[in-house]
Protein backbone atom coordinates (compact mmCIF):
# COMPACT_ATOMS: atom_id res chain seq x y z
CA UNK A 1 0.00 0.00 0.00
CA UNK A 2 1.38 3.73 -0.68
CA UNK A 3 2.15 5.90 1.86
CA UNK A 4 -0.82 8.37 0.72
CA UNK A 5 -3.23 5.57 0.53
CA UNK A 6 -4.13 5.41 4.15
CA UNK A 7 -7.17 7.30 4.20
CA UNK A 8 -8.37 9.13 7.35
CA UNK A 9 -5.19 9.83 8.74
CA UNK A 10 -2.52 12.65 8.63
CA UNK A 11 0.20 11.32 10.47
CA UNK A 12 0.77 8.25 12.11
CA UNK A 13 4.79 7.25 13.63
CA UNK A 14 3.24 3.68 13.72
CA UNK A 15 3.15 3.22 9.97
CA UNK A 16 6.21 1.43 9.29
CA UNK A 17 8.49 -0.25 6.19
CA UNK A 18 6.63 1.23 3.00
CA UNK A 19 8.94 1.02 0.29
CA UNK A 20 7.86 3.71 -2.47
CA UNK A 21 8.81 3.33 -6.56
CA UNK A 22 8.89 7.07 -8.00
CA UNK A 23 8.07 5.46 -11.36
CA UNK A 24 11.09 7.41 -13.45
CA UNK A 25 13.32 6.32 -11.03
CA UNK A 26 12.30 2.91 -11.47
CA UNK A 27 12.10 2.77 -14.49
CA UNK A 28 15.52 2.91 -17.28
CA UNK A 29 18.67 1.97 -16.98
CA UNK A 30 20.85 3.10 -13.99
CA UNK A 31 24.35 2.41 -12.62
CA UNK A 32 23.18 1.68 -9.34
CA UNK A 33 20.33 1.31 -7.89
CA UNK A 34 18.93 2.61 -3.88
CA UNK A 35 15.63 0.92 -2.04
CA UNK A 36 14.35 2.91 0.83
CA UNK A 37 12.18 1.68 3.58
CA UNK A 38 11.02 4.53 6.23
CA UNK A 39 9.38 4.24 9.61
CA UNK A 40 7.82 6.97 11.77
CA UNK A 41 6.08 10.44 11.41
CA UNK A 42 5.25 12.05 8.07
CA UNK A 43 8.65 14.09 8.49
CA UNK A 44 10.41 10.65 8.04
CA UNK A 45 8.46 9.70 4.70
CA UNK A 46 8.59 13.50 3.10
CA UNK A 47 12.34 13.41 3.75
CA UNK A 48 13.18 10.08 1.95
CA UNK A 49 11.33 11.34 -1.20
CA UNK A 50 14.17 14.24 -0.25
CA UNK A 51 16.92 11.19 -0.45
CA UNK A 52 15.27 10.00 -3.32
CA UNK A 53 15.84 13.04 -5.27
CA UNK A 54 19.43 13.53 -3.91
CA UNK A 55 20.52 10.07 -5.33
CA UNK A 56 18.42 10.53 -8.61
CA UNK A 57 20.63 13.23 -9.07
CA UNK A 58 23.52 11.43 -8.56
CA UNK A 59 22.56 8.69 -11.26
CA UNK A 60 21.01 6.38 -8.94
CA UNK A 61 17.52 4.29 -9.91
CA UNK A 62 15.00 2.93 -7.53
CA UNK A 63 13.82 -0.64 -7.00
CA UNK A 64 11.23 -2.01 -4.68
CA UNK A 65 12.97 -5.26 -4.14
CA UNK A 66 15.73 -4.60 -1.43
CA UNK A 67 17.40 -8.01 -2.75
CA UNK A 68 18.59 -6.65 -5.87
CA UNK A 69 19.41 -3.14 -4.42
CA UNK A 70 22.99 -2.15 -4.31
CA UNK A 71 22.21 0.23 -1.35
CA UNK A 72 19.70 -0.17 1.08
CA UNK A 73 18.89 2.50 3.17
CA UNK A 74 16.23 2.64 5.88
CA UNK A 75 14.57 5.80 7.65
CA UNK A 76 14.02 5.39 11.15
CA UNK A 77 12.39 6.54 14.22
CA UNK A 78 13.07 6.56 17.93
CA UNK A 79 10.20 8.04 19.24
CA UNK A 80 9.33 4.95 21.23
CA UNK A 81 11.49 1.51 22.45
CA UNK A 82 9.67 -0.17 20.49
CA UNK A 83 9.69 1.89 16.83
CA UNK A 84 13.62 1.16 17.40
CA UNK A 85 13.16 -2.62 18.16
CA UNK A 86 11.08 -2.59 14.78
CA UNK A 87 14.06 -1.22 13.04
CA UNK A 88 16.81 -3.69 14.25
CA UNK A 89 14.43 -6.84 13.14
CA UNK A 90 14.29 -5.18 9.57
CA UNK A 91 18.52 -4.69 9.57
CA UNK A 92 18.98 -8.27 10.51
CA UNK A 93 16.87 -9.28 7.58
CA UNK A 94 18.93 -6.98 5.28
CA UNK A 95 22.47 -7.95 6.92
CA UNK A 96 21.30 -11.42 6.02
CA UNK A 97 21.29 -10.44 2.44
CA UNK A 98 24.37 -8.56 2.94
CA UNK A 99 26.14 -11.88 3.36
CA UNK A 100 25.15 -13.07 0.44
CA UNK A 101 25.88 -10.15 -1.43
CA UNK A 102 28.82 -8.36 0.36
CA UNK A 103 29.07 -5.27 -2.10
CA UNK A 104 25.59 -3.89 -0.92
CA UNK A 105 25.95 -1.24 1.35
CA UNK A 106 23.16 -0.42 4.09
CA UNK A 107 22.77 2.81 5.56
CA UNK A 108 20.54 4.05 8.52
CA UNK A 109 19.15 7.38 8.15
CA UNK A 110 16.96 9.46 10.24
CA UNK A 111 16.02 9.85 13.98
CA UNK A 112 18.23 6.55 15.35
CA UNK A 113 20.75 7.42 13.37
CA UNK A 114 20.70 10.77 15.14
CA UNK A 115 20.31 9.25 18.32
CA UNK A 116 22.69 6.29 18.12
CA UNK A 117 25.45 7.87 16.20
CA UNK A 118 28.62 6.16 15.54
CA UNK A 119 27.59 3.54 18.20
CA UNK A 120 25.46 2.18 15.60
CA UNK A 121 28.38 1.37 13.81
CA UNK A 122 29.09 -0.85 16.51
CA UNK A 123 25.93 -1.87 17.55
CA UNK A 124 25.15 -3.15 13.63
CA UNK A 125 28.34 -4.42 12.55
CA UNK A 126 27.20 -4.46 8.87
CA UNK A 127 25.51 -1.13 8.94
CA UNK A 128 27.73 0.63 6.03
CA UNK A 129 26.38 4.68 6.68
CA UNK A 130 24.53 6.50 9.56
CA UNK A 131 23.18 9.94 8.60
CA UNK A 132 21.06 12.37 10.44
CA UNK A 133 18.01 14.23 8.92
CA UNK A 134 20.35 17.20 8.31
CA UNK A 135 22.91 15.42 6.60
CA UNK A 136 21.17 13.90 3.41
CA UNK A 137 23.10 16.30 1.22
CA UNK A 138 25.96 14.41 2.19
CA UNK A 139 24.44 11.10 1.07
CA UNK A 140 26.55 10.66 -2.41
CA UNK A 141 29.86 11.64 -1.15
CA UNK A 142 29.48 8.74 2.27
CA UNK A 143 28.17 6.61 -0.65
CA UNK A 144 31.48 6.80 -2.58
CA UNK A 145 33.36 6.62 0.63
CA UNK A 146 31.62 3.35 1.73
CA UNK A 147 32.05 1.89 -1.55
CA UNK A 148 36.04 1.95 -0.87
CA UNK A 149 35.14 -0.17 2.51
CA UNK A 150 35.05 3.11 4.89
CA UNK A 151 32.31 3.72 7.44
CA UNK A 152 30.40 6.65 7.18
CA UNK A 153 28.65 9.00 9.69
CA UNK A 154 27.45 12.11 9.02
CA UNK A 155 24.99 13.29 11.99
CA UNK A 156 25.65 16.87 12.77
CA UNK A 157 22.61 19.09 13.08
CA UNK A 158 21.68 22.53 11.19
CA UNK A 159 19.91 25.18 12.25
CA UNK A 160 19.77 26.46 8.74
CA UNK A 161 18.94 22.91 6.76
CA UNK A 162 15.88 22.70 5.30
CA UNK A 163 16.18 21.30 1.93
CA UNK A 164 14.05 24.03 0.01
CA UNK A 165 16.21 23.84 -3.04
CA UNK A 166 15.50 20.13 -3.78
CA UNK A 167 12.55 18.96 -5.37
CA UNK A 168 10.96 16.15 -3.53
CA UNK A 169 10.57 12.75 -6.20
CA UNK A 170 6.67 12.03 -5.16
CA UNK A 171 5.30 8.79 -4.58
CA UNK A 172 3.51 8.13 -7.64
CA UNK A 173 0.88 5.33 -6.18
CA UNK A 174 -1.64 8.22 -5.06
CA UNK A 175 -0.99 11.25 -7.48
CA UNK A 176 -3.66 13.36 -5.30
CA UNK A 177 -2.56 13.95 -1.85
CA UNK A 178 1.12 14.81 -1.00
CA UNK A 179 2.96 15.83 2.02
CA UNK A 180 4.83 19.25 2.06
CA UNK A 181 7.27 19.96 4.74
CA UNK A 182 7.38 23.96 5.62
CA UNK A 183 9.45 23.26 8.62
CA UNK A 184 12.06 20.92 10.53
CA UNK A 185 13.04 20.37 14.22
CA UNK A 186 11.29 21.02 16.98
CA UNK A 187 12.29 24.26 20.17
CA UNK A 188 9.97 23.02 22.41
CA UNK A 189 11.04 20.86 25.25
CA UNK A 190 8.26 18.28 26.09
CA UNK A 191 10.17 16.33 28.75
CA UNK A 192 9.01 13.01 27.48
CA UNK A 193 10.16 13.66 23.72
CA UNK A 194 13.26 12.62 22.18
CA UNK A 195 12.55 15.16 18.52
CA UNK A 196 14.38 17.92 19.93
CA UNK A 197 17.55 15.85 20.03
CA UNK A 198 17.35 13.90 17.18
CA UNK A 199 15.66 16.87 14.73
CA UNK A 200 17.15 19.54 16.65
CA UNK A 201 16.55 23.60 16.21
CA UNK A 202 13.37 24.37 14.89
CA UNK A 203 13.59 26.42 11.40
CA UNK A 204 11.15 27.34 8.96
CA UNK A 205 11.63 26.86 4.65
CA UNK A 206 11.67 30.09 2.72
CA UNK A 207 7.62 30.60 1.94
CA UNK A 208 7.97 31.17 -1.45
CA UNK A 209 9.91 27.73 -1.69
CA UNK A 210 7.07 26.50 -0.08
CA UNK A 211 4.27 28.06 -2.40
CA UNK A 212 6.01 26.91 -5.78
CA UNK A 213 5.84 23.59 -4.37
CA UNK A 214 2.09 23.56 -3.88
CA UNK A 215 1.71 25.33 -7.00
CA UNK A 216 3.74 22.38 -8.96
CA UNK A 217 1.85 19.91 -6.98
CA UNK A 218 -1.10 21.44 -8.30
CA UNK A 219 -0.11 21.79 -11.68
CA UNK A 220 0.70 18.21 -11.56
CA UNK A 221 -2.99 16.69 -11.16
CA UNK A 222 -2.53 16.82 -7.10
CA UNK A 223 -5.23 18.16 -5.41
CA UNK A 224 -4.35 18.22 -1.30
CA UNK A 225 -1.46 19.17 0.33
CA UNK A 226 -0.46 18.94 4.08
CA UNK A 227 1.51 20.95 5.14
CA UNK A 228 4.27 19.62 7.67
CA UNK A 229 6.29 20.46 11.17
CA UNK A 230 6.29 19.33 14.57
CA UNK A 231 4.92 22.21 15.82
CA UNK A 232 3.49 24.08 12.16
CA UNK A 233 2.30 27.32 14.26
CA UNK A 234 5.36 28.39 15.47
CA UNK A 235 6.08 28.85 11.71
CA UNK A 236 7.76 32.08 11.07
CA UNK A 237 9.81 32.83 7.97
CA UNK A 238 11.79 36.81 7.28
CA UNK A 239 13.21 36.99 3.79
CA UNK A 240 17.27 37.57 3.93
CA UNK A 241 16.61 41.41 2.90
CA UNK A 242 14.70 40.88 6.54
CA UNK A 243 11.62 42.87 5.37
CA UNK A 244 9.48 40.62 4.63
CA UNK A 245 7.92 38.15 7.68
CA UNK A 246 5.70 34.88 6.85
CA UNK A 247 3.54 33.65 9.85
CA UNK A 248 1.73 30.14 9.68
CA UNK A 249 -1.36 32.06 9.40
CA UNK A 250 0.30 33.88 6.72
CA UNK A 251 1.52 30.92 4.99
CA UNK A 252 -1.90 29.34 5.25
CA UNK A 253 -3.44 31.92 3.73
CA UNK A 254 -1.04 32.23 0.58
CA UNK A 255 -1.39 28.11 0.50
CA UNK A 256 -5.20 28.48 0.03
CA UNK A 257 -5.05 30.64 -2.89
CA UNK A 258 -3.47 28.56 -4.86
CA UNK A 259 -6.81 27.05 -6.47
CA UNK A 260 -9.89 26.98 -4.70
CA UNK A 261 -9.97 22.90 -6.14
CA UNK A 262 -6.70 22.27 -3.96
CA UNK A 263 -7.46 20.86 -0.25
CA UNK A 264 -4.57 22.43 2.23
CA UNK A 265 -4.37 20.26 5.49
CA UNK A 266 -1.37 20.95 8.18
CA UNK A 267 0.31 18.69 11.40
CA UNK A 268 1.09 19.21 13.43
CA UNK A 269 -0.46 22.35 15.79
CA UNK A 270 1.01 22.61 19.53
CA UNK A 271 -2.16 23.66 21.83
CA UNK A 272 -0.10 26.78 23.41
CA UNK A 273 0.69 27.81 19.02
CA UNK A 274 -2.64 27.71 17.33
CA UNK A 275 -3.48 31.35 17.16
CA UNK A 276 -7.02 32.85 16.42
CA UNK A 277 -5.73 34.25 13.28
CA UNK A 278 -4.84 30.93 11.88
CA UNK A 279 -8.20 29.64 13.25
CA UNK A 280 -10.24 32.89 11.28
CA UNK A 281 -8.05 31.73 8.59
CA UNK A 282 -8.94 28.40 8.42
CA UNK A 283 -12.69 29.73 8.51
CA UNK A 284 -12.43 32.56 5.73
CA UNK A 285 -11.14 29.99 3.05
CA UNK A 286 -13.35 26.76 2.40
CA UNK A 287 -10.56 24.63 0.71
CA UNK A 288 -8.33 25.03 4.18
CA UNK A 289 -9.64 21.85 5.95
CA UNK A 290 -11.83 21.85 8.70
CA UNK A 291 -9.56 19.57 10.81
CA UNK A 292 -6.94 20.45 13.43
CA UNK A 293 -4.57 17.42 15.09
CA UNK A 294 -4.00 19.23 18.51
CA UNK A 295 -2.19 16.70 20.83
CA UNK A 296 -3.35 17.05 24.50
CA UNK A 297 -1.02 13.94 25.43
CA UNK A 298 -2.68 14.33 29.11
CA UNK A 299 -6.14 16.20 30.25
CA UNK A 300 -4.17 16.57 34.09
CA UNK A 301 -2.88 20.10 35.14
CA UNK A 302 -0.03 18.34 37.15
CA UNK A 303 1.17 15.78 34.40
CA UNK A 304 0.92 18.48 31.90
CA UNK A 305 3.17 20.64 33.70
CA UNK A 306 5.62 17.32 33.94
CA UNK A 307 5.51 16.75 30.60
CA UNK A 308 6.59 20.63 29.86
CA UNK A 309 3.50 20.95 27.84
CA UNK A 310 2.87 24.80 29.31
CA UNK A 311 -0.82 24.61 28.88
CA UNK A 312 -3.37 23.20 31.83
CA UNK A 313 -6.42 21.28 31.88
CA UNK A 314 -8.34 24.35 31.75
CA UNK A 315 -6.09 26.39 29.06
CA UNK A 316 -6.90 23.71 26.81
CA UNK A 317 -10.83 23.29 27.00
CA UNK A 318 -10.57 27.00 26.11
CA UNK A 319 -8.90 26.54 23.37
CA UNK A 320 -11.15 23.68 22.14
CA UNK A 321 -14.19 26.28 22.91
CA UNK A 322 -12.75 28.77 20.79
CA UNK A 323 -12.47 26.19 17.65
CA UNK A 324 -15.81 25.19 17.93
CA UNK A 325 -16.81 28.85 18.48
CA UNK A 326 -14.94 29.90 15.54
CA UNK A 327 -15.83 26.70 13.40
CA UNK A 328 -18.40 24.79 14.68
CA UNK A 329 -17.62 21.69 11.85
CA UNK A 330 -14.28 21.36 12.60
CA UNK A 331 -12.81 17.70 13.32
CA UNK A 332 -10.51 17.57 16.37
CA UNK A 333 -8.42 15.07 16.68
CA UNK A 334 -5.44 14.07 19.28
CA UNK A 335 -2.39 12.04 20.87
CA UNK A 336 -2.50 10.75 24.26
CA UNK A 337 0.04 9.15 26.98
CA UNK A 338 -1.09 6.61 29.26
CA UNK A 339 1.17 6.08 32.39
CA UNK A 340 3.52 9.02 32.18
CA UNK A 341 6.04 9.46 35.29
CA UNK A 342 3.77 9.49 38.47
CA UNK A 343 0.14 9.01 36.76
CA UNK A 344 -2.42 8.54 39.47
CA UNK A 345 -5.79 6.65 38.59
CA UNK A 346 -7.30 10.21 39.43
CA UNK A 347 -4.61 12.01 36.81
CA UNK A 348 -5.52 9.03 34.01
CA UNK A 349 -9.42 9.86 35.14
CA UNK A 350 -8.82 13.23 34.13
CA UNK A 351 -7.42 12.14 30.49
CA UNK A 352 -10.66 10.11 30.04
CA UNK A 353 -12.96 13.10 31.39
CA UNK A 354 -10.60 15.21 28.65
CA UNK A 355 -11.70 13.27 26.06
CA UNK A 356 -15.23 13.17 26.60
CA UNK A 357 -15.32 16.79 26.83
CA UNK A 358 -13.09 17.17 23.28
CA UNK A 359 -15.29 14.79 21.94
CA UNK A 360 -11.77 13.94 19.70
CA UNK A 361 -13.08 12.39 16.87
CA UNK A 362 -10.17 10.49 16.46
CA UNK A 363 -6.78 10.07 18.16
CA UNK A 364 -3.55 8.04 18.17
CA UNK A 365 -2.78 6.72 21.58
CA UNK A 366 0.23 5.12 23.14
CA UNK A 367 1.34 4.39 26.77
CA UNK A 368 4.94 5.89 27.80
CA UNK A 369 8.31 4.86 26.97
CA UNK A 370 11.33 5.97 28.61
CA UNK A 371 13.60 7.54 26.10
CA UNK A 372 16.97 7.86 27.22
CA UNK A 373 18.76 11.60 27.27
CA UNK A 374 15.46 13.17 27.83
CA UNK A 375 14.51 15.82 30.42
CA UNK A 376 11.70 13.07 32.33
CA UNK A 377 14.40 10.07 31.73
CA UNK A 378 16.55 12.69 33.74
CA UNK A 379 14.62 13.88 36.26
CA UNK A 380 11.47 11.12 36.82
CA UNK A 381 11.31 7.72 37.52
CA UNK A 382 9.53 5.68 34.99
CA UNK A 383 7.29 4.11 37.94
CA UNK A 384 4.05 2.98 36.42
CA UNK A 385 4.09 -1.00 36.26
CA UNK A 386 3.82 -1.79 32.55
CA UNK A 387 0.61 -3.86 32.98
CA UNK A 388 -1.11 -0.47 34.83
CA UNK A 389 0.13 1.41 31.75
CA UNK A 390 -1.61 -1.14 28.92
CA UNK A 391 -4.65 -0.89 31.30
CA UNK A 392 -4.88 3.03 30.98
CA UNK A 393 -3.97 2.99 27.69
CA UNK A 394 -6.74 0.53 26.70
CA UNK A 395 -9.12 2.18 28.54
CA UNK A 396 -8.38 5.01 26.24
CA UNK A 397 -8.12 2.96 23.17
CA UNK A 398 -12.09 1.81 24.20
CA UNK A 399 -13.20 5.04 25.01
CA UNK A 400 -11.91 6.86 21.59
CA UNK A 401 -13.48 3.70 19.85
CA UNK A 402 -16.73 5.09 21.27
CA UNK A 403 -16.35 8.66 20.84
CA UNK A 404 -15.28 7.99 17.02
CA UNK A 405 -18.20 5.82 16.41
CA UNK A 406 -20.26 8.98 18.03
CA UNK A 407 -19.15 11.45 15.92
CA UNK A 408 -19.63 9.17 12.93
CA UNK A 409 -22.93 8.52 13.57
CA UNK A 410 -24.06 12.94 14.02
CA UNK A 411 -22.53 12.94 10.30
CA UNK A 412 -25.41 10.08 9.14
CA UNK A 413 -27.97 12.26 7.00
CA UNK A 414 -24.99 14.75 6.05
CA UNK A 415 -23.65 15.49 2.72
CA UNK A 416 -20.17 16.58 2.63
CA UNK A 417 -17.59 17.49 -0.29
CA UNK A 418 -15.59 14.52 -0.87
CA UNK A 419 -12.40 13.93 -2.31
CA UNK A 420 -11.69 10.48 -3.96
CA UNK A 421 -8.38 9.02 -3.67
CA UNK A 422 -8.94 5.65 -5.35
CA UNK A 423 -10.38 2.17 -5.07
CA UNK A 424 -11.84 1.38 -1.12
CA UNK A 425 -9.33 -1.25 0.34
CA UNK A 426 -12.63 -3.81 0.30
CA UNK A 427 -13.88 -3.17 -3.24
CA UNK A 428 -12.42 -1.64 -6.54
CA UNK A 429 -16.52 -1.31 -6.85
CA UNK A 430 -16.41 1.59 -4.74
CA UNK A 431 -13.94 4.99 -3.76
CA UNK A 432 -12.36 5.85 -0.64
CA UNK A 433 -12.40 9.79 -0.27
CA UNK A 434 -12.04 12.09 2.80
CA UNK A 435 -14.36 14.82 3.72
CA UNK A 436 -12.69 18.01 4.91
CA UNK A 437 -12.79 16.51 8.72
CA UNK A 438 -10.49 14.06 7.33
CA UNK A 439 -13.25 11.27 7.65
CA UNK A 440 -13.03 8.50 4.71
CA UNK A 441 -16.08 7.58 2.93
CA UNK A 442 -16.71 5.01 0.72
CA UNK A 443 -18.88 5.08 -1.55
CA UNK A 444 -20.34 3.08 -4.99
CA UNK A 445 -18.67 3.76 -8.30
CA UNK A 446 -21.91 2.20 -10.05
CA UNK A 447 -24.32 5.31 -11.07
CA UNK A 448 -22.00 8.31 -11.56
CA UNK A 449 -18.82 9.10 -13.37
CA UNK A 450 -16.63 10.55 -10.73
CA UNK A 451 -13.06 9.60 -10.72
CA UNK A 452 -10.04 9.75 -9.09
CA UNK A 453 -9.10 13.30 -8.10
CA UNK A 454 -12.46 14.83 -8.24
CA UNK A 455 -14.72 15.95 -5.32
CA UNK A 456 -17.88 14.53 -5.27
CA UNK A 457 -20.98 15.33 -2.81
CA UNK A 458 -21.73 12.42 -0.89
CA UNK A 459 -24.72 12.03 1.36
CA UNK A 460 -23.80 10.15 4.94
CA UNK A 461 -25.87 6.49 4.79
CA UNK A 462 -23.93 4.29 7.00
CA UNK A 463 -20.96 4.16 9.09
CA UNK A 464 -18.52 1.92 11.00
CA UNK A 465 -16.12 2.70 13.78
CA UNK A 466 -13.27 4.28 11.37
CA UNK A 467 -15.52 4.61 8.26
CA UNK A 468 -18.40 6.88 6.80
CA UNK A 469 -20.32 5.30 3.94
CA UNK A 470 -22.27 7.17 1.78
CA UNK A 471 -23.88 7.78 -2.07
CA UNK A 472 -23.52 10.49 -4.32
CA UNK A 473 -26.20 13.00 -4.38
CA UNK A 474 -25.81 14.94 -7.34
CA UNK A 475 -22.92 14.93 -10.05
CA UNK A 476 -21.58 18.50 -10.27
CA UNK A 477 -18.41 18.02 -11.77
CA UNK A 478 -15.91 19.98 -10.42
N1 LIG B 1 5.06 17.50 17.57
C1 LIG B 1 3.88 16.80 17.78
C2 LIG B 1 3.26 17.25 19.10
O1 LIG B 1 3.78 18.04 19.80
O2 LIG B 1 2.19 16.80 19.41
C3 LIG B 1 4.07 15.30 17.66
C4 LIG B 1 5.20 14.69 18.35
S1 LIG B 1 5.49 12.97 18.29
C5 LIG B 1 6.15 12.73 16.73
C6 LIG B 1 3.93 12.22 18.17
C7 LIG B 1 3.38 11.70 19.47
O3 LIG B 1 4.16 10.65 20.01
C8 LIG B 1 3.34 12.70 20.59
O4 LIG B 1 2.29 13.61 20.43
C9 LIG B 1 3.18 11.82 21.79
O5 LIG B 1 1.82 11.53 22.05
C10 LIG B 1 3.89 10.54 21.37
N2 LIG B 1 5.14 10.36 22.11
C11 LIG B 1 6.24 11.13 22.04
N3 LIG B 1 7.18 10.67 22.89
C12 LIG B 1 6.66 9.57 23.49
C13 LIG B 1 7.14 8.67 24.49
N4 LIG B 1 8.34 8.82 25.03
N5 LIG B 1 6.34 7.64 24.87
C14 LIG B 1 5.10 7.51 24.34
N6 LIG B 1 4.60 8.34 23.40
C15 LIG B 1 5.37 9.37 22.98
FE1 LIG C 1 8.10 16.44 20.84
FE2 LIG C 1 6.82 18.33 22.15
FE3 LIG C 1 8.30 18.95 20.02
FE4 LIG C 1 6.02 17.61 19.71
S1 LIG C 1 6.23 19.69 20.49
S2 LIG C 1 7.98 17.15 18.75
S3 LIG C 1 5.95 16.32 21.52
S4 LIG C 1 9.06 18.16 21.97
FE1 LIG D 1 9.96 9.35 14.92
FE2 LIG D 1 11.72 11.16 14.35
FE3 LIG D 1 9.26 11.44 13.52
S1 LIG D 1 11.53 10.13 16.28
S2 LIG D 1 8.09 10.40 15.09
S3 LIG D 1 10.64 9.85 12.90
S4 LIG D 1 10.63 13.06 14.11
Amino acid sequence: MGLLEIPGKVHDENRQGEAFLPADLFNGSFRKRFYIESYGCAMNFADSEVVASILGQEGFGATRNYEEADLVLINTCSIREKAEDTVRKRLKEFRRNKEQNPSMLIGVLGCMAERLKARLLEEEKLVDLVIGPDAYRSLPGLVKEAETGQKGVNVLLSREETYADIAPVRLDSGGITSFVSIMRGCNNMCSFCVVPFTRGRERSRDAHSVLSEIRDLYQRGYREVTLLGQNVDSYYWVDEQGDQAVTFADLLGKAALVSPDLRIRFSTSHPKDITDEVLHTMARHENICKCIHLPVQSGSTRVLQLMNRTYTREWYMAKLNRIREIMPDCSITSDMIAGFCTETEEDHRETLSMMEFAKYDFSYMYFYSERPGTLAAKRYEDDIPEATKKRRLQEIVDLQGRLSKESNQKDLGKTFRVLIEGDSKKSAHDWVGRNSQNKAIVFPKAGHGYTRGQYASVKVTGCTKATLLGQVVEESRI
